[in-house]
This record gives structure tokens, sequence and C-alpha cells, in this order.
């Protein structure tokens, strides 16, 4: 098969598993969806929900310089004026002269030609990528408003807040995780380039001076967040964004690319934003070391969750047996870490056993689920594919037809389906171990 069939039927498959087994579907689905837009299904949102508390953990608990903000989606819009999205947060649209198909000049497969019709497209515009909508009841009365584009404004506009209740020595950080909305000119490749999306971001205040140290630190630790999540890092490049291409409040930015199965692109970025912010909404730092006033200078370790969540899947997406392809996910972000089972549905002995160990580890786990579906082998086959570690099976050893294994269980292994006899009472420090 060509390498670009490959890629094509690689993305297809991890679209089918997703929608298959619950990870993620198509936003408005049953009206003919609507364009960029998904809705996270019980397994995906456990996968997005067990990477930002990964993220969380690592980058704010962990931490005692870090301070989380949960800020308002609608803002004053003086807050786009002062960041310079208003005037300027906008793609080049092209529309085409025949069809009249609308798209990002820069994503076009040809320069210059229709994606569709292979027609010529007509000169570029800017388009303003933020959502508008109004507030208040009263038509006349009502004013404009837009959903964030970025966390980031979240959290400077609480920059002083955050001052006056902690009172931190620079260098600090805000974090914030949350929505963001753009109106993507041409929303595509599944969770990649969507409307409405998450974020993780972090403003890190320093010195001036200080920059590049801390610069350097977050890519070190931002790499290190990614292998931790199980991101293939021999599919990681790290790019260093030309001056021309900088964002208006940029002075440095790196990406981190993704290879994609269409192609290499952004996963995550690391910014430089200078004083830009800070200056724009006329924020101060109160600077007790040497006396006086200054504006912090800002580090942006920036990372999009659905795009986490979209390498994570194909980092993990295994086919080396295609009768079992299964989701390599590791053991502290997969949606369950282990699923339990009787193994005979129609034995109340082995189920009331099954119950037992089910009961007891999901008080410990919480994601842990109960598998009596089908045979033992269509069950391993089920879990693999969404990603469990661990198979748990009550038999008739448990219950003591061997003598010397009673109140044991088998616990397989996804990556290699070996089997083990552990303890029931072992079972939970054997699981924590591999967390
Ligand atoms: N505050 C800086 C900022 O927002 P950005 O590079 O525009 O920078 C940050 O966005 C991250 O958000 C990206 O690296 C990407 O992971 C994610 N992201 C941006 N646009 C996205 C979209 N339309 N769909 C999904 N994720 C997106």
């Amino acid at each position: 098969m060509a390498q670009n069939e490959q890629n094509n039927d690689l993305m297809e498959k991890i679209v089918s598993l997703c929608k298959r087994r619950g990870f993620i579907y198509q936003g408005s689905e049953i009206y003919g969806g609507l364009a960029g837009t998904f809705d996270y299904a019980h397994y995906g949102l456990a996968l997005k929900n067990n990477i930002k508390n990964s993220w969380w953990k690592k980058f704010v608990d962990s931490r005692r310089d870090m301070y989380g903000i949960d800020a308002s989606i609608i803002m004053n819009s003086k807050v786009w004026e002062a960041s310079g999205h208003v005037a300027g947060f906008s793609d080049p649209l092209v529309e085409c002269t025949k069809c009249k198909r609308r798209f990002r000049e820069d994503t076009l497969k040809e320069k210059g030609k229709c994606d569709d019709c292979g027609s010529p497209v007509g000169m570029p515009r800017q388009f303003n990528m933020m959502f508008a909508t109004q507030i208040g009841a009263m038509e006349d009365s009502s004013t404009t408003v837009y959903l964030r584009p970025e966390t980031a404004q979240g959290i400077f506009v609480n920059f002083k807040n955050t001052v006056d209740s902690f009172h931190p020595k620079l260098p600090f950080g805000i974090a914030q995780i949350g929505k963001a909305f753009r109106n993507e000119i041409t929303p595509r490749d599944f969770i990649f380039r969507v409307r409405e999306f998450e974020q993780m971001e972090i403003e890190y205040f320093v010195r001036e001076n200080d920059w590049h140290k801390y610069f350097e630190y977050f890519k070190d630790e931002m790499l290190e967040w990614m292998e931790s999540v199980g991101i293939d890092m021999n599919k990681v490049h790290e790019l260093e964004v030309e001056i021309g291409d900088l964002a208006h409040y940029s002075k440095r930015t790196m990406d981190f690319e993704f290879e994609y199965p269409f192609g290499k692109k952004e996963l995550f970025g690391l910014a430089y934003r200078q004083d830009f912010d800070l200056k724009n909404h006329g924020l101060e730092y109160q600077d007790e070391e040497n006396g006086g006033k200054l504006t912090p200078h800002v580090i942006e370790p920036t990372f999009g969750v659905d795009r986490a969540v979209l390498a994570v899947l194909l980092s993990a997406y295994n086919e080396e047996d295609p009768e079992r392809p299964f989701l390599k996910l590791k053991p502290n972000i997969a949606p369950v870490i282990c699923a339990v089972s009787p193994l005979l549905k129609n034995k109340p002995e082995l189920v009331e056993k099954a119950e037992m160990v089910f009961g007891m580890l999901k008080a410990e786990f919480g994601r842990v689920a109960y598998d009596d579906n089908g045979n033992i082998g269509k069950r391993y086959r089920r879990q693999d594919e969404i990603g469990t570690p661990y198979c748990i099976v009550v038999d008739f050893d448990t219950l003591g037809e061997n003598p010397d294994l009673l109140d044991t269980v088998t616990i397989r292994d996804r990556d290699t389906g070996n089997q083990e006899r552990v303890k029931i009472s072992d079972l939970i420090s054997k699981i924590k171990e591999q967390m």
C-alpha cells in the first residue's frame, strides 16, 4: 500500500475506533453534524480528563510557584481590543471564483486553486476568527462580546487579582485549562483543527533578563510531560518559528510538531510573549526585591487538549497483529485501568466473587470495568481495543478448586498477553506499581 493510502487508512481506523468504542462522536450527528465540532463519549472523556489531570498535577499541584484560575469564557470586549485580537486575529480567506467555496489560503492543496473544483481562487482577505455574539436582552442596548479564542487572556486579566491574593515572588505562573473557540475557515482532520476546543496554558511571569533561561526550562518540561502521557517522541519535532511568522505578541516561538498521518503539524507551542499583554492591559508588579514597579515578561507554554488526545491515540495504536489491534495507552491515562470478569457468567459463585473484586478495585481506582459479555477471548479483544492495561479473571481456582490458589485471580497484561496469578489482596498494590 502506498504511504499516502496507509496514512489515510490509519486516520480512518482511529476515527472509526473512536466512534465504535465510545471515545469521540461527530458533534450534532443526528442532524447531519456541525463542521468543526466533536463530542467526547465516556472513554474519550475519561482519556481527556486523565490527560488534563496529569498536566495539572505536573505543572500546578507539584509546584510552589503556580496558581490556578478558571476564568469566564465571555469577557469584556476591551480585553480583546487590548490584546490585539480584534484588530489582528485573522486568517487569509480565499473564495473559489467558480463554485464559491471558501478556504484558508495557506491550507490550499495547490496554490491559487480551489481544493474542490480546481478553478482559480480570488484575492485573499483577512477573516477574523473570533466568534462574536450579543450580550443583553434589548437589541438596541446589547453589546458585542466574543467567545475567547485563547485561555491566555483570562490569565492576564487576573494577574493583579492573583498578585493581591497570593503575593507571589517572581518568577511565578498562572495556569488555566478551559475551552477556546475559533471560527476556523477550514476545520479538518478529525479533532486536529476544530472550532471549539480546549487549551491548557501557563503564563509564567519572569524578569526580562531571565526569559532565555525559562524558555529553555519550559521546553524541557513540556517534552518530559509529552513523554509521560505516551506521545511517541520519535514523532515530535521542534520548529523554531521564523520571525516573519511570529504572532503579533511574540519575540520567539517554538512549535512542537507531531507527525500526524496527514502531515507534520503543530501539536503544542512555547512562546516568549515579552511584556506585550501586561503592558497593553496596563498591569504592573510591585518589585519588593529592588523597589519600584516593573512589568514582568512572559513565557507561555501552551497545549491543545484535543491535539494531545489525538497524538496519544495515534501513538498508542498498535496493529502489529492485525487480528488484535490495540491501544497501548499508559496506565496513568487509559480510560479503564482494569476490567474484571467471572470466567463464566452463569455460575453465581464466580459472579459473586468477581463482583466483590470489582467493588474493591472500583473503590480504589474508579476507572474499572465489569465485563461478562461473550467469551473470555472476546472480552480481552474488547478491552485491548480501548487500551485497558489489565484484565482480571475470577475462575474456579479462585474459589479453591485448587486449594493452593484459593483467593487468587489471573491478571493479563494487554501488551504481552501474558497471564500471572496474583492474590486478590495484592491486586491494588500490583496495579499501583504500574501507574
Ligand atoms: N495562547 C497562545 C495560543 O493560543 P496557539 O498556537 O494559537 O497559541 C495554542 O494555540 C494551542 O491550541 C495549539 O498549539 C494547539 O494545540 C491548540 N489549537 C489551536 N487552534 C486549534 C484548533 N482550531 N483546534 C484544535 N486545537 C487548536
